[in-house]
């Protein structure tokens, strides 16, 4: 794994663009895997400004979201379809045929959870796939418990990520109960992964799931199984990681050395 510690959320959001934008530049028919949550908010924002100011193309991109709330329309405010429209997808130039949500609006959700997973073979499997972490250490929303091989299905949200989703809705018990996601085995088979956290609630999780025990109570921690993981934090995110200035230490000597090899050796 490779980690780096930027110093300020902006750095973050700008070394995370770097890489997704390496990306499009090796293969313009990438296949995107993307996250919703406010981590990444600051990582679309930098991919818009590129694709406006210097044509970053994404017209032969095709993208998979990691999972969406069950029973939300793709219209709702506060349903992850409308987040990636209104952070993402509106203000660049992918093509909506090619743009893949879990469709929480469904009475048939194990038919959809198959389907999805065969749309993502079909599309040649996720080449990069972006994460954020939930405080309970989730990625996508594999609760804690979550099988390490499991796939796209429906999950049964925690009472902390409950609670940590109400900011966004008027009532509590608006915010929904159940999710439809990713499994952690389908994360796993990207051809490379991009996480992202910042800020001081994320700096216990963040440290488990990178130092700690692989263990299915902690999703994220699944990812120091995969051969290409690169993990951004912001100086608060990382604060509890005991090896910091070894990860410090190996970012300057890669820039210093081997610039290219920034986010690409584990
Ligand atoms: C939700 C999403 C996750 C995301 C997490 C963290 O649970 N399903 O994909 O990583 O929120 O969100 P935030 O970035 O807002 O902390």
């Amino acid at each position: 794994m490779e980690i780096i510690i930027a110093d300020t959320y902006e750095k973050l959001s700008a070394l995370g663009a770097d890489i997704i934008q390496r990306q499009l530049l090796r293969k313009p028919s990438s296949v995107l895997g993307l996250a919703t949550g406010s981590t990444p908010v600051g990582l679309y924002q930098e991919l818009v400004k590129r694709h406006r100011e210097h044509g970053l193309d994404f017209s032969k991109v095709t993208t998979f979201n990691l999972d969406e709330y069950l029973d939300l329309s793709p219209s709702h405010p506060q349903s992850y379809r409308y987040f990636m429209d209104h952070n993402l997808f509106n203000h660049i130039n992918v093509d909506a045929q090619n743009i893949h949500v879990p469709y929480g609006h469904t009475e048939e959700v194990d038919e959809f959870c198959d389907w999805y997973e065969e749309e993502i073979r079909r599309a040649g499997g996720i080449d990069i796939q972006l994460l954020g972490i939930g405080a309970d250490g989730h990625i996508a929303f594999n609760e804690p418990g979550s099988s390490l091989g499991s796939r796209t299905r429906l999950k049964t949200l925690t009472k902390q990520t409950i609670d940590d989703n109400a900011r966004f809705f008027d009532k509590n018990e608006e915010v929904p109960r159940f999710a439809i996601t990713m499994g952690v085995g389908t994360i796993l088979e990207a051809k490379e992964i991009l996480l992202v956290a910042n800020g001081a609630k994320k700096a216990a999780i963040v440290a488990e799931a990178i130092e700690g025990p692989i263990t299915a109570q902690v999703s994220a921690s699944a990812l120091q199984m995969h051969r290409h993981v690169t993990v951004i934090v912001d100086a608060e995110a990382g604060a509890m990681l005991k090896r910091a200035d070894y990860y410090k230490w190996v970012f300057e000597e890669k820039k210093r050395l081997v610039p290219r090899l920034v986010g690409k050796v584990t």
